[in-house]
């Protein structure tokens, strides 16, 4: 559907749960958050109510997240609800990747496409510092064999001058020999990211091509983001950036979100939007369901307030764990 900035809204991000097997410094206290009782959690069947609501109004790419999708039982099982929901063309994940080779066959069988790996370094001792759980396995082990299974495979950095701001070339070059994206995402001013230096996109690219030479803009269309792709010389793969906040892309966001507790999120920055859950648990029909989506999008935020140090009363004070990036 079209919002009320003309903006077409294609895009649902769903998070399953807030729970993790990683407590990363910018997402989650390192005791964790209280995790939401799970009768409070949308079941997987809600959210193909859901999902198959919002295909009505036109939305055709549905990608699950977090906390870490696959702490919880049944993705394998949703995936495949979802695919089934006609009109819903694209089913996709975020992970940290921990579990991916574990529950790669049943996913890749289920009809997933696509799945966005979030790492942020190699480095095994900054991978503990960063995400308080020791590095185990071989990442890259995991990302080749979701490449071996045929899904598309994007590599998601957050750079953070404090853990990784040193490792960020050798993360990009996971795309030198592999059929793969590496993309540095700008930490947002969100939850715990406040309090932490974020390495801006162009900084990036300056340290990229220190290391590799000089990066040409791609021109291709890749994905259906706000990631802007560089090829780097002699890499199979491209590089992108996705910086939110250095340069605010908001007038084509495509995006809504619905977390683990069924609350249809209009936009990352603000609390606004709508309990779709009670609803559906008042036995709200799909059509009823689709009419409350529908006007809740027309009060999509117009852009993110990251820049600005006023206190809008309406400002996003969850972690990311509670969100779903
Ligand atoms: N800014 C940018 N990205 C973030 N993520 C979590 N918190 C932030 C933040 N403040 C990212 C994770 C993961 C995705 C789910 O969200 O690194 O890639
Ligand atoms: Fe878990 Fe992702 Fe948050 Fe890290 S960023 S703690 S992997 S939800």
């Amino acid at each position: 559907m079209i919002d009320a900035a003309g903006r077409t809204i294609d895009y649902l991000r769903v998070s399953v749960t807030d729970r993790c097997n990683l407590r990363c410094v910018y997402c989650m206290p390192a005791q964790g958050v209280e995790p939401v009782p799970y009768g409070e959690l949308l079941t997987l069947e809600e959210i193909a109510q859901v999902c198959a609501a919002a295909a009505r109004l036109g939305v055709t790419k549905v990608k699950l997240t977090g906390g870490e999708p696959l702490v919880r039982k049944g993705c394998a099982r949703l995936v495949g609800m979802l695919k089934a929901i006609p009109g819903i063309r694209e089913v996709t994940m975020t992970t940290n990747g921990i579990l991916l080779p574990r529950e790669l066959p049943g996913l890749v069988e289920a009809g997933l496409d696509a799945v966005n790996i979030s790492l942020d370094t190699l480095d095994p001792a900054h991978f503990e510092a960063l995400t308080r759980f020791p590095l185990e396995g071989n990442v890259r082990e995991a990302i080749d064999a979701a490449l071996a299974a045929g899904l598309r495979v994007k590599v998601n950095t957050v750079g953070i001058e404090e853990y990784n701001g040193g490792d960020l070339a050798e993360l990009a070059a996971l795309a030198r020999d592999r059929q793969l994206d590496v993309r540095f995402i700008e930490l947002m001013p969100i939850g715990l990211g406040k309090t932490l230096t974020p390495i801006p996109g162009e900084e990036v690219r300056r340290r990229l091509e220190e290391r590799f030479g000089p990066m040409e803009p791609y021109k291709g269309r890749r994905g259906n983001g706000p990631a802007v792709y560089y090829s780097v010389p002699g890499f199979v793969g491209k590089v992108g950036f996705i910086s939110a906040v250095s340069h605010e892309f908001c007038q084509s966001c495509n995006r809504v979100r619905l977390t683990s507790t069924g609350f249809l999120k209009l936009c990352l920055h603000y609390n606004d939007g709508i309990s779709l859950r009670d609803l559906i648990r008042r036995g709200a029909g799909e059509e009823e369901l689709a009419e409350t989506i529908r006007r809740a999008i027309l009060h999509k935020p117009l852009h993110h307030a990251f820049g600005e140090s006023c206190a809008a009363p309406n400002l996003e004070a969850r972690t990311m764990s509670q969100i779903g990036g």
